[in-house]
């Protein structure tokens, strides 16, 4: 199998080094965008071939990794004319539904993803559907590059908003949650360093302990919280803030706008 990346940005970057580090040999990959430096750097980085020709690299790949802006779309696969007949394509534009993107390639089998920030460290939560047009193999194919990014789930189409609102926007909310965290640990009288630390390795430690017990998170906060005592206190200030209803509507507000932006696109 050969790879062609149209675009050269931080996610092709991201999943060209997954795609290396699951034995692809840089001899099969080759990237194009339209900045000659960020192309170099990838060869030199790499070892990758690299092109300012997206119709080359659709040409010579059997499956063609999508990876521009949204607003790039149009020209990325336009200048690919009919050099993607008969390729796998897999988008990770957001927004860009199977539907518009085969309008723009209609000779391609096409395939869209949502992943999120970590696919930069292989700890991504996609999401992705297919086309009809996707044989069991293609689908193969595109699995393969999913891992590359981290976990992955299939889903209709409709879902991919609400995907979005949760786990595409989800390190988002994460961070800001880390960052509280982080400044509650200070307040109450820790270094910023120590508290930043502390911080994060309760986040990675919860939510390793919520996947390996397949509990529910309610009964998990229960486990951890005896009346009267420290957890309740801090609870209580979570549920006099109405926390988690605003992240319940964090969420749904998420995927109402991608909704809205998919629908302007
Ligand atoms: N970042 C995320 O966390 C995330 C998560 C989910 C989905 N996505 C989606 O991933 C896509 C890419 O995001 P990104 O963060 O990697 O963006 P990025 O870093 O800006 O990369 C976009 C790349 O596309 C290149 N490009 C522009 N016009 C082109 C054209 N006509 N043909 C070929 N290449 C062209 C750019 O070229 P230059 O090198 O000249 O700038 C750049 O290399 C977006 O559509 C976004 O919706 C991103």
């Amino acid at each position: 199998m050969k790879y062609g990346f149209l675009g050269a940005g931080k996610m092709a970057t991201a999943i060209i080094e997954g795609l290396l580090k699951s034995e692809v040999p840089a001899a099969r990959i080759v990237v194009a965008g339209p900045e000659k430096l960020h192309l170099e750097k990838l060869s030199h980085r790499f070892g990758v071939a690299t092109s300012a020709s997206n119709e080359m690299a659709a040409r010579s790949a059997d499956l063609v990794l999508l990876c521009v802006k949204p607003n790039e779309t149009s020209a990325a696969l336009e200048s690919c004319g009919s050099s993607l007949d008969g390729k796998i394509l897999l988008s990770i534009v957001s927004g860009k539904t199977l539907h518009s993107l085969s309008v723009l390639a209609p000779g391609a089998r096409i395939a869209r993803c949502m992943p999120n920030t970590a696919a930069t460290i292989g700890e991504s939560a996609t999401a992705y559907c297919c086309s009809e047009s996707l044989t069991s193999g293609d689908r193969a194919a595109v699995e393969s590059v999913l891992r590359c990014m981290g976990a992955f789930w299939e889903v209709p189409e409709h879902s991919l908003d609400a995907v979005t609102g949760l786990s595409g926007s989800g390190p988002a909310y994460v961070f800001l949650f880390l960052e509280a965290l982080t400044e509650g640990g200070v307040k109450a009288g820790l270094p910023a360093a120590l508290a930043r630390e502390l911080a994060i390795q309760t986040l990675r430690g919860a939510a390793a302990l919520a996947a390996s017990e397949g509990l529910h998170p309610a009964i998990l906060r229960e486990m951890v919280t005896s009346p009267g005592g420290t957890t309740a206190a801090g609870l209580l200030e979570l549920e006099n803030a109405a926390v988690r209803g605003a992240l319940i509507r964090a969420v749904e507000a998420a995927a109402l706008r991608a909704t809205e932006l998919s629908s302007a696109r």
